[in-house]
Protein backbone atom coordinates (compact mmCIF):
# COMPACT_ATOMS: atom_id res chain seq x y z
CA UNK A 1 0.00 0.00 0.00
CA UNK A 2 1.36 3.31 -1.18
CA UNK A 3 5.24 3.98 -2.57
CA UNK A 4 7.93 5.71 -1.10
CA UNK A 5 8.53 9.35 -2.48
CA UNK A 6 11.06 10.46 -5.07
CA UNK A 7 11.09 13.61 -3.54
CA UNK A 8 11.69 15.54 -0.13
CA UNK A 9 8.95 18.27 0.04
CA UNK A 10 9.30 21.65 2.26
CA UNK A 11 6.93 23.77 3.84
CA UNK A 12 9.38 26.75 3.69
CA UNK A 13 8.26 28.38 0.42
CA UNK A 14 4.48 27.86 1.80
CA UNK A 15 5.07 29.87 5.06
CA UNK A 16 4.26 33.46 3.52
CA UNK A 17 7.29 34.86 5.98
CA UNK A 18 11.75 34.26 6.09
CA UNK A 19 12.33 32.36 9.57
CA UNK A 20 14.42 34.69 11.54
CA UNK A 21 17.88 33.90 11.24
CA UNK A 22 20.07 32.59 13.48
CA UNK A 23 22.32 34.65 16.05
CA UNK A 24 25.89 34.88 16.75
CA UNK A 25 25.86 33.28 20.42
CA UNK A 26 26.55 35.96 23.07
CA UNK A 27 28.08 33.43 25.25
CA UNK A 28 30.27 30.50 25.14
CA UNK A 29 31.77 27.96 27.00
CA UNK A 30 34.92 26.46 25.44
CA UNK A 31 36.19 26.46 22.44
CA UNK A 32 34.72 28.08 19.37
CA UNK A 33 32.80 25.76 16.84
CA UNK A 34 33.29 24.90 13.28
CA UNK A 35 30.29 24.35 11.31
CA UNK A 36 31.15 21.86 8.85
CA UNK A 37 27.79 21.46 7.71
CA UNK A 38 27.85 19.78 3.89
CA UNK A 39 26.74 22.22 1.35
CA UNK A 40 23.79 20.03 -0.11
CA UNK A 41 22.49 20.36 4.00
CA UNK A 42 23.11 23.79 4.00
CA UNK A 43 20.93 24.18 0.72
CA UNK A 44 17.83 21.95 2.22
CA UNK A 45 18.28 24.31 5.38
CA UNK A 46 17.74 27.80 3.99
CA UNK A 47 16.63 26.88 0.77
CA UNK A 48 12.62 28.37 -0.86
CA UNK A 49 12.62 25.04 -3.00
CA UNK A 50 9.75 22.92 -2.62
CA UNK A 51 10.27 19.19 -4.11
CA UNK A 52 13.98 17.91 -3.75
CA UNK A 53 14.99 14.83 -5.30
CA UNK A 54 15.98 12.22 -2.30
CA UNK A 55 19.72 10.68 -4.02
CA UNK A 56 19.17 7.38 -5.29
CA UNK A 57 21.70 5.38 -2.23
CA UNK A 58 19.21 6.98 0.26
CA UNK A 59 16.44 5.84 -1.73
CA UNK A 60 17.78 2.17 -1.91
CA UNK A 61 17.99 2.11 1.89
CA UNK A 62 14.33 3.71 2.33
CA UNK A 63 12.83 0.80 0.02
CA UNK A 64 13.91 -1.66 2.93
CA UNK A 65 11.34 -0.64 5.29
CA UNK A 66 9.32 1.90 3.48
CA UNK A 67 6.49 2.73 2.82
CA UNK A 68 5.62 2.55 6.50
CA UNK A 69 2.44 1.05 7.37
CA UNK A 70 -0.61 3.28 8.08
CA UNK A 71 -3.83 1.46 9.37
CA UNK A 72 -7.11 2.54 10.87
CA UNK A 73 -7.04 1.74 14.24
CA UNK A 74 -10.37 0.16 15.34
CA UNK A 75 -9.30 -1.37 18.61
CA UNK A 76 -8.01 1.34 20.23
CA UNK A 77 -10.74 3.58 18.62
CA UNK A 78 -13.14 1.37 20.42
CA UNK A 79 -11.10 1.01 23.88
CA UNK A 80 -11.42 4.83 24.05
CA UNK A 81 -14.79 5.76 22.85
CA UNK A 82 -13.60 7.45 19.48
CA UNK A 83 -16.08 9.28 17.66
CA UNK A 84 -14.07 9.72 15.12
CA UNK A 85 -11.89 7.30 13.22
CA UNK A 86 -8.04 7.03 13.93
CA UNK A 87 -5.47 6.56 11.66
CA UNK A 88 -2.09 5.21 13.05
CA UNK A 89 1.30 5.74 10.77
CA UNK A 90 3.87 3.62 12.18
CA UNK A 91 7.76 4.27 11.65
CA UNK A 92 9.32 1.82 14.58
CA UNK A 93 10.12 -0.98 11.66
CA UNK A 94 12.95 -0.02 11.01
CA UNK A 95 16.58 -1.36 13.04
CA UNK A 96 16.44 2.58 14.65
CA UNK A 97 13.01 1.50 16.18
CA UNK A 98 12.06 5.06 15.28
CA UNK A 99 11.47 7.70 12.40
CA UNK A 100 14.66 9.33 13.54
CA UNK A 101 16.20 6.81 10.35
CA UNK A 102 14.78 8.93 8.08
CA UNK A 103 16.87 11.54 8.22
CA UNK A 104 20.22 9.70 9.64
CA UNK A 105 20.21 8.30 6.12
CA UNK A 106 20.11 11.11 4.57
CA UNK A 107 22.82 12.93 6.53
CA UNK A 108 25.45 10.62 6.48
CA UNK A 109 24.74 10.33 3.19
CA UNK A 110 25.54 13.69 2.71
CA UNK A 111 28.34 13.85 4.97
CA UNK A 112 30.02 10.82 2.90
CA UNK A 113 29.57 12.99 -0.05
CA UNK A 114 31.27 15.73 1.77
CA UNK A 115 34.50 14.26 2.60
CA UNK A 116 34.11 13.41 6.80
CA UNK A 117 34.91 10.31 8.03
CA UNK A 118 33.64 10.37 11.66
CA UNK A 119 30.37 11.28 13.25
CA UNK A 120 28.93 12.11 16.27
CA UNK A 121 26.09 13.01 18.19
CA UNK A 122 24.05 13.11 21.37
CA UNK A 123 21.01 10.98 22.06
CA UNK A 124 18.36 11.33 25.06
CA UNK A 125 16.37 7.65 24.57
CA UNK A 126 18.72 6.39 22.14
CA UNK A 127 16.86 5.78 18.96
CA UNK A 128 18.86 9.05 17.74
CA UNK A 129 22.31 7.41 18.16
CA UNK A 130 21.23 3.79 16.82
CA UNK A 131 19.62 5.50 13.90
CA UNK A 132 22.93 7.75 13.23
CA UNK A 133 25.19 4.50 13.94
CA UNK A 134 22.92 2.48 11.88
CA UNK A 135 23.61 4.92 8.93
CA UNK A 136 27.04 5.40 9.54
CA UNK A 137 27.37 1.54 9.08
CA UNK A 138 25.53 1.85 6.06
CA UNK A 139 27.45 4.81 4.55
CA UNK A 140 31.17 3.59 5.45
CA UNK A 141 31.48 5.95 8.04
CA UNK A 142 33.08 5.85 12.40
CA UNK A 143 30.51 7.11 14.53
CA UNK A 144 30.67 8.35 18.10
CA UNK A 145 27.39 8.76 20.38
CA UNK A 146 27.10 10.94 23.90
CA UNK A 147 23.79 9.60 25.48
CA UNK A 148 21.99 11.12 28.21
CA UNK A 149 23.34 8.93 31.26
CA UNK A 150 20.02 8.45 32.89
CA UNK A 151 18.55 6.72 30.04
CA UNK A 152 21.97 4.46 28.98
CA UNK A 153 21.33 3.22 32.57
CA UNK A 154 17.80 2.98 31.67
CA UNK A 155 18.13 0.88 28.56
CA UNK A 156 21.69 -0.83 28.73
CA UNK A 157 20.54 -2.74 24.91
CA UNK A 158 20.21 0.37 22.94
CA UNK A 159 24.21 0.93 24.48
CA UNK A 160 24.55 -3.03 23.05
CA UNK A 161 22.77 -1.90 19.97
CA UNK A 162 24.30 1.23 18.96
CA UNK A 163 28.00 -0.68 19.77
CA UNK A 164 26.95 -4.00 17.25
CA UNK A 165 26.17 -1.46 14.71
CA UNK A 166 29.91 -0.16 15.11
CA UNK A 167 29.32 3.03 17.05
CA UNK A 168 31.42 4.35 20.43
CA UNK A 169 29.02 5.09 23.18
CA UNK A 170 29.69 7.29 25.83
CA UNK A 171 27.19 7.83 28.88
CA UNK A 172 26.73 11.87 29.32
CA UNK A 173 27.86 13.76 31.80
CA UNK A 174 31.41 11.25 30.11
CA UNK A 175 33.91 13.45 31.85
CA UNK A 176 35.93 13.39 28.23
CA UNK A 177 34.78 17.14 27.39
CA UNK A 178 34.94 20.25 29.26
CA UNK A 179 31.98 21.09 29.22
CA UNK A 180 30.67 17.74 30.80
CA UNK A 181 33.45 18.42 33.71
CA UNK A 182 31.43 21.58 34.48
CA UNK A 183 28.43 20.00 35.41
CA UNK A 184 26.79 18.39 38.85
CA UNK A 185 25.98 15.11 37.73
CA UNK A 186 22.53 15.16 38.84
CA UNK A 187 21.80 18.13 37.62
CA UNK A 188 22.72 17.78 34.37
CA UNK A 189 20.58 18.94 31.50
CA UNK A 190 19.33 15.63 29.66
CA UNK A 191 19.59 16.21 25.99
CA UNK A 192 20.84 19.66 25.70
CA UNK A 193 24.25 18.77 27.66
CA UNK A 194 24.57 15.11 25.76
CA UNK A 195 24.12 17.29 22.28
CA UNK A 196 26.68 20.14 24.00
CA UNK A 197 29.41 17.23 24.64
CA UNK A 198 28.93 15.64 20.91
CA UNK A 199 29.65 19.48 19.81
CA UNK A 200 33.11 19.89 21.97
CA UNK A 201 34.04 16.81 20.94
CA UNK A 202 33.72 16.61 17.06
CA UNK A 203 35.15 20.53 16.73
CA UNK A 204 38.53 19.35 18.87
CA UNK A 205 38.67 16.50 15.68
CA UNK A 206 40.08 16.33 12.59
CA UNK A 207 37.66 14.73 9.63
CA UNK A 208 34.54 14.74 12.24
CA UNK A 209 31.72 16.28 12.25
CA UNK A 210 28.66 17.11 14.73
CA UNK A 211 25.15 16.04 13.37
CA UNK A 212 22.56 17.02 15.23
CA UNK A 213 19.64 14.97 15.62
CA UNK A 214 16.04 15.63 14.40
CA UNK A 215 15.49 20.02 14.69
CA UNK A 216 16.99 21.01 11.86
CA UNK A 217 15.15 22.40 9.30
CA UNK A 218 16.67 19.91 6.83
CA UNK A 219 16.04 16.99 9.06
CA UNK A 220 12.04 17.56 9.14
CA UNK A 221 12.38 18.13 5.07
CA UNK A 222 13.50 14.68 5.22
CA UNK A 223 10.59 13.76 7.58
CA UNK A 224 8.46 14.55 5.10
CA UNK A 225 8.13 11.19 3.35
CA UNK A 226 5.95 10.36 6.34
CA UNK A 227 3.38 13.03 5.92
CA UNK A 228 4.34 12.28 2.14
CA UNK A 229 3.39 8.16 2.51
CA UNK A 230 0.08 8.92 4.25
CA UNK A 231 -1.67 11.81 2.19
CA UNK A 232 -0.88 9.17 -0.72
CA UNK A 233 -2.42 6.02 1.68
CA UNK A 234 -4.92 7.95 2.91
CA UNK A 235 -6.44 8.74 -0.80
CA UNK A 236 -5.87 4.73 -1.45
CA UNK A 237 -8.23 4.40 1.76
CA UNK A 238 -10.31 6.69 0.50
CA UNK A 239 -10.06 8.80 3.90
CA UNK A 240 -9.68 12.30 5.24
CA UNK A 241 -8.57 13.54 8.49
CA UNK A 242 -9.00 17.09 9.76
CA UNK A 243 -6.27 16.55 12.51
CA UNK A 244 -2.73 15.40 12.55
CA UNK A 245 -1.07 14.63 15.56
CA UNK A 246 2.59 13.65 16.22
CA UNK A 247 4.80 13.86 19.66
CA UNK A 248 7.73 16.93 19.65
CA UNK A 249 11.17 16.47 20.88
CA UNK A 250 12.56 18.93 19.11
CA UNK A 251 9.82 18.33 16.57
CA UNK A 252 11.01 16.82 13.16
CA UNK A 253 8.48 13.73 13.45
CA UNK A 254 5.38 15.75 13.91
CA UNK A 255 7.25 17.82 11.44
CA UNK A 256 7.26 14.85 9.10
CA UNK A 257 3.81 13.87 9.41
CA UNK A 258 2.23 16.97 9.41
CA UNK A 259 4.06 19.79 7.11
CA UNK A 260 3.47 17.79 3.99
CA UNK A 261 -0.65 18.19 4.63
CA UNK A 262 0.18 21.69 5.09
CA UNK A 263 2.06 21.42 1.64
CA UNK A 264 -0.72 19.81 -0.26
CA UNK A 265 -3.60 22.45 1.57
CA UNK A 266 -1.58 25.54 0.40
CA UNK A 267 -1.24 23.65 -3.40
CA UNK A 268 -5.56 23.30 -3.03
CA UNK A 269 -5.08 19.67 -2.79
CA UNK A 270 -7.07 18.75 0.09
CA UNK A 271 -8.52 20.97 3.03
CA UNK A 272 -5.82 22.41 6.20
CA UNK A 273 -6.48 20.07 8.97
CA UNK A 274 -5.48 20.66 12.48
CA UNK A 275 -2.08 19.66 12.93
CA UNK A 276 -1.52 19.36 17.04
CA UNK A 277 1.99 18.89 18.19
CA UNK A 278 2.21 16.93 21.50
CA UNK A 279 4.67 17.68 24.20
CA UNK A 280 6.03 16.17 27.21
CA UNK A 281 4.35 18.30 30.38
CA UNK A 282 7.44 18.02 32.02
CA UNK A 283 9.15 19.89 28.75
CA UNK A 284 6.24 22.42 27.67
CA UNK A 285 8.46 24.52 25.22
CA UNK A 286 4.87 25.19 23.04
CA UNK A 287 2.70 25.64 26.14
CA UNK A 288 4.33 27.27 28.41
CA UNK A 289 7.58 28.46 26.87
CA UNK A 290 8.63 31.60 25.23
CA UNK A 291 9.76 32.66 21.93
CA UNK A 292 13.29 33.88 21.89
CA UNK A 293 16.39 33.20 20.56
CA UNK A 294 18.46 30.76 22.38
CA UNK A 295 21.12 28.07 22.39
CA UNK A 296 20.70 24.42 20.65
CA UNK A 297 22.46 23.12 23.18
CA UNK A 298 24.51 23.30 26.80
CA UNK A 299 27.13 24.46 25.64
CA UNK A 300 25.71 27.87 24.24
CA UNK A 301 28.68 27.94 21.70
CA UNK A 302 26.27 27.06 18.41
CA UNK A 303 24.00 29.41 16.76
CA UNK A 304 20.93 30.87 18.50
CA UNK A 305 17.92 29.79 16.99
CA UNK A 306 14.70 31.39 17.14
CA UNK A 307 12.66 28.87 18.97
CA UNK A 308 10.18 28.00 21.21
CA UNK A 309 11.63 27.48 24.63
CA UNK A 310 11.89 26.82 28.53
CA UNK A 311 15.39 28.02 28.69
CA UNK A 312 18.70 25.46 27.25
CA UNK A 313 19.77 25.90 31.28
CA UNK A 314 16.34 24.05 32.16
CA UNK A 315 17.53 21.26 34.44
CA UNK A 316 14.57 18.91 32.48
CA UNK A 317 13.25 16.40 35.13
CA UNK A 318 13.49 12.66 34.66
CA UNK A 319 11.37 10.93 32.49
CA UNK A 320 10.70 8.16 30.53
CA UNK A 321 9.92 9.49 27.25
CA UNK A 322 14.00 10.98 27.19
CA UNK A 323 13.30 11.83 23.17
CA UNK A 324 10.90 14.47 24.45
CA UNK A 325 13.40 16.10 27.47
CA UNK A 326 14.66 18.67 25.26
CA UNK A 327 14.15 22.67 25.92
CA UNK A 328 13.21 23.84 22.39
CA UNK A 329 11.75 23.35 19.47
CA UNK A 330 13.20 23.34 15.96
CA UNK A 331 12.65 27.17 13.89
CA UNK A 332 10.51 26.04 11.91
CA UNK A 333 7.98 24.63 14.41
CA UNK A 334 8.20 27.39 16.27
CA UNK A 335 7.92 30.11 13.73
CA UNK A 336 4.55 27.76 12.45
CA UNK A 337 3.19 28.19 16.19
CA UNK A 338 3.86 31.73 16.56
CA UNK A 339 2.24 32.04 13.61
CA UNK A 340 -0.45 30.68 14.31
CA UNK A 341 -0.49 28.00 11.63
CA UNK A 342 -0.16 25.09 14.20
CA UNK A 343 -1.22 23.90 17.66
CA UNK A 344 0.38 22.11 20.55
CA UNK A 345 -0.92 20.32 23.35
CA UNK A 346 0.93 18.80 26.64
CA UNK A 347 1.00 15.35 28.22
CA UNK A 348 1.72 14.04 31.04
CA UNK A 349 3.87 10.73 31.13
CA UNK A 350 0.73 8.49 33.17
CA UNK A 351 -1.27 9.13 30.24
CA UNK A 352 1.34 8.74 27.53
CA UNK A 353 2.02 5.22 28.82
CA UNK A 354 -1.82 4.23 29.47
CA UNK A 355 -2.56 5.23 25.92
CA UNK A 356 0.78 3.69 25.10
CA UNK A 357 -0.89 0.35 27.01
CA UNK A 358 -4.32 0.46 25.31
CA UNK A 359 -2.68 1.03 22.21
CA UNK A 360 -0.51 -2.61 22.52
CA UNK A 361 -3.60 -4.18 23.89
CA UNK A 362 -5.97 -3.62 20.70
CA UNK A 363 -3.91 -2.79 18.27
CA UNK A 364 -0.52 -5.34 18.73
CA UNK A 365 1.79 -2.92 18.52
CA UNK A 366 4.25 -1.25 20.86
CA UNK A 367 4.73 2.37 20.67
CA UNK A 368 7.79 4.14 22.30
CA UNK A 369 6.28 6.25 25.41
CA UNK A 370 7.64 9.34 23.45
CA UNK A 371 4.56 7.92 20.53
CA UNK A 372 2.59 7.71 23.46
CA UNK A 373 2.00 11.49 24.25
CA UNK A 374 0.84 11.29 20.33
CA UNK A 375 -1.46 8.31 21.09
CA UNK A 376 -2.97 10.55 24.55
CA UNK A 377 -3.25 14.34 22.39
CA UNK A 378 -4.86 11.86 19.55
CA UNK A 379 -7.60 9.88 22.09
CA UNK A 380 -8.38 13.23 23.19
CA UNK A 381 -9.39 14.70 20.07
CA UNK A 382 -10.95 12.03 18.70
CA UNK A 383 -13.06 11.44 22.05
CA UNK A 384 -13.98 15.29 21.84
CA UNK A 385 -12.58 16.15 25.30
CA UNK A 386 -9.81 18.16 24.08
CA UNK A 387 -12.29 21.45 23.66
CA UNK A 388 -9.22 23.52 21.69
CA UNK A 389 -8.62 20.73 18.87
CA UNK A 390 -12.07 19.80 17.77
CA UNK A 391 -12.43 17.63 14.26
CA UNK A 392 -15.36 15.79 12.63
CA UNK A 393 -13.60 13.60 9.75
CA UNK A 394 -10.48 11.80 11.55
CA UNK A 395 -7.15 11.82 13.29
CA UNK A 396 -4.10 10.44 11.80
CA UNK A 397 -1.30 10.02 14.68
CA UNK A 398 2.04 9.58 14.16
CA UNK A 399 3.84 6.13 16.23
CA UNK A 400 6.82 7.15 15.75
CA UNK A 401 8.83 4.82 17.24
CA UNK A 402 8.69 1.12 19.20
CA UNK A 403 9.03 0.81 22.88
CA UNK A 404 10.90 -2.62 23.05
CA UNK A 405 13.42 -0.75 25.10
CA UNK A 406 11.20 0.72 27.07
CA UNK A 407 9.46 -1.92 28.92
CA UNK A 408 10.29 -1.02 32.26
CA UNK A 409 8.51 2.19 31.64
CA UNK A 410 5.62 0.03 30.89
CA UNK A 411 6.47 -1.81 34.17
CA UNK A 412 6.25 0.99 36.48
CA UNK A 413 2.70 1.77 34.92
CA UNK A 414 1.02 -1.51 35.64
CA UNK A 415 2.57 -1.36 39.06
CA UNK A 416 1.44 1.34 39.85
CA UNK A 417 4.60 3.48 40.39
CA UNK A 418 4.65 6.35 37.16
CA UNK A 419 4.75 9.60 38.17
CA UNK A 420 4.44 12.40 36.88
CA UNK A 421 6.05 15.52 36.87
CA UNK A 422 4.89 19.39 36.31
CA UNK A 423 7.64 22.30 36.14
CA UNK A 424 6.23 25.39 38.49
CA UNK A 425 5.57 28.00 36.80
CA UNK A 426 8.54 29.55 39.24
CA UNK A 427 10.76 27.50 38.22
CA UNK A 428 9.88 27.75 34.53
CA UNK A 429 10.68 31.72 34.83
CA UNK A 430 13.50 31.11 36.38
CA UNK A 431 15.04 29.13 33.49
CA UNK A 432 13.35 31.84 31.18
CA UNK A 433 14.74 34.62 32.84
CA UNK A 434 18.03 35.49 31.27
CA UNK A 435 16.30 34.73 28.11
CA UNK A 436 17.04 38.23 25.80
CA UNK A 437 16.64 39.00 22.35
CA UNK A 438 12.26 37.73 22.13
CA UNK A 439 10.97 37.55 18.42
CA UNK A 440 8.87 40.28 17.42
CA UNK A 441 5.97 37.56 16.85
CA UNK A 442 4.39 40.71 14.89
CA UNK A 443 6.71 40.14 11.92
CA UNK A 444 5.63 36.21 10.98
CA UNK A 445 2.92 37.67 9.34
CA UNK A 446 1.52 35.03 7.20
CA UNK A 447 0.90 36.48 3.95
CA UNK A 448 -0.35 33.64 1.66
C1 LIG B 1 10.25 7.33 19.40
C2 LIG B 1 10.46 8.81 19.39
N1 LIG B 1 9.43 9.60 19.10
C3 LIG B 1 9.54 10.93 19.10
C4 LIG B 1 10.74 11.55 19.41
C5 LIG B 1 10.79 13.05 19.39
O1 LIG B 1 11.67 13.52 18.48
P1 LIG B 1 11.34 14.61 17.35
O2 LIG B 1 10.45 15.62 17.96
O3 LIG B 1 12.61 15.17 16.95
O4 LIG B 1 10.71 13.88 16.26
C6 LIG B 1 11.86 10.78 19.69
C7 LIG B 1 13.16 11.38 20.00
O5 LIG B 1 14.09 10.75 20.42
C8 LIG B 1 11.71 9.37 19.69
O6 LIG B 1 12.75 8.58 19.96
Amino acid sequence: MGSVPAQWRSVIPHLGYDLPADRAPHRTTGAPVQVNLPMSLARQQVGQREFWDIPEPVLEAYRRYRPTPLWRAVGFERAIGAKVPIWAKYEGGNISGSHKYNTALAQAYYYKQAGVRELVTGTGAGQWGTALAAACAQFGLACTVFMVGSSLRKKPYRGVLMRMLGAEVHASPSGLTDISRQVVADQANGLSLALGEAVQYAAAREGVAFSSGSGETYSILHQSVIGLESIEQLAEQSATVDAVVGSVGAGSNFGGIALPFACAAAAGDLAMPLLVGAESASTPKLTRGTYAYDHTDATGSGPMEAMYTIGSSYAVPDSHSAGLRYHGAAKVISAMRAAKQLSATAVHQVEALEAGRLFTLHESVLPAPESGHALAAAARIATGQDAEHRCQEGVLVCVSGHGYLDLAAYDQLLQGQLQDERPSDEVLAAAMAGLTGAVNISRLQVTA
